[in-house]
């Protein structure tokens, strides 16, 4: 067993990355259950009920361990840890910025804490800030990223090589090949995200998950937002973003992502996803995804 393993409490060292809107309780769940470790995400929660609502949802379908994510440009942040330790979650992850504020309340709270690193520099930080772990994240994976574009095959061996605490892999992981290529950079577990959307469980709108089946390697590309850069699909608006021919740069809300993410609207906003929708080609339960890569 894997210091992962623990740390998550989850019989296999997998993670279900936090992606906004569409990480529905039926998912957070079924991740669980099939021996992974879902996440509940709270970077567009505007409500700390909603978020208490989520977990109780969750624990409906579910007696498996489960997390959530703390996105540090949330304002609300700070409060929707209390409500994490009022309903007994007991692991987190903490990304979108500095994880200073959070780990010394977090660790107070009884939570272990798993800090989102893109660089070297990032994940000695939130080392030596007492985090638990890292998750080094690559510049190919789906959504919100920096500006820095190190790729997952560089920095997680330049991670694992300079932290002790456990290293988590991010960003391109798919299948059983990139669990195994995971490994052997070093890392003791993986998070996906983009595999998790094209599944029977997730909320995603089924527009989502066919343009994610149907892209190729080169099916996404780098918006940028201002202060960060969203990886997302081609869309026509996504295309149009991507080559900055439309300097009209949609909302980053909630109703945005549920008008696009959920419901379907692709001129509303955009999709994120990472260079793995060109590996991905089927939608199957997450079971299934779960046991292809690890059982
Ligand atoms: C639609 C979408 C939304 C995301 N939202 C969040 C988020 O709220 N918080 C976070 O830490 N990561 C977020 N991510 C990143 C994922 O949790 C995960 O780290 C990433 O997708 C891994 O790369 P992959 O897409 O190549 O698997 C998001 C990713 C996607 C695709």
């Amino acid at each position: 067993m894997s210091r992962v393993n623990e740390l998550l409490g989850a019989r296999y060292p997998i993670i279900q990355g936090a992606m906004g809107v569409i990480c529905n309780p039926e998912l957070v769940a079924a991740v669980s259950e099939a021996g992974g470790f879902g996440l509940l995400a709270t970077a567009f929660t505007e409500d700390p009920e909603f978020l208490r609502n989520q977990i109780k949802a969750t624990k409906q379908l579910t007696n498996k361990p489960f997390g959530s994510n703390l996105f540090v440009m949330n304002p609300l942040a700070l409060k929707f840890a209390e409500v994490l330790a009022e309903e007994g979650i007991r692991t987190v992850t903490v990304s979108g910025g500095s994880p200073k504020a959070f780990i010394p309340l977090l660790h107070d709270l009884g939570i272990k804490v798993i800090v989102v690193a893109p660089t070297v520099q990032g994940a000695k930080g939130a080392e030596a800030l007492g985090a638990d772990a890292v998750v080094a994240e690559g510049a190919e994976s789906g959504g919100v990223q920096g500006f820095k574009g190190v790729s997952t095959f560089v920095l997680v061996p330049a991670v694992v090589d300079a932290v002790k605490i456990p290293v988590i892999a991010a960003g391109g992981i798919g299948d059983s090949r990139g669990y195994k290529a995971a490994l052997a950079l070093g890392a003791e577990g993986v998070q996906m995200g983009t595999r998790f959307i094209a599944t029977k469980e997730c909320i995603a709108h089924s527009t989502y998950k066919n343009i994610i089946v149907d892209s190729d390697e080169t099916g996404t590309g780098l918006v940028n937002m201002g202060r960060f850069q969203i990886r997302a699909l081609r869309t026509s608006l996504g295309e149009r973003l991507i080559k900055e021919e439309d300097r009209t740069r949609p909302g980053f809300t909630k109703q945005v992502m549920e008008d696009t993410w959920i419901k379907g609207d692709l001129e509303a906003g955009v999709l994120p996803a990472g260079q793995v929708a060109g590996l991905i080609s089927g939608i199957p339960a997450v079971r299934e995804v779960i046991e292809e890569i690890a059982g």
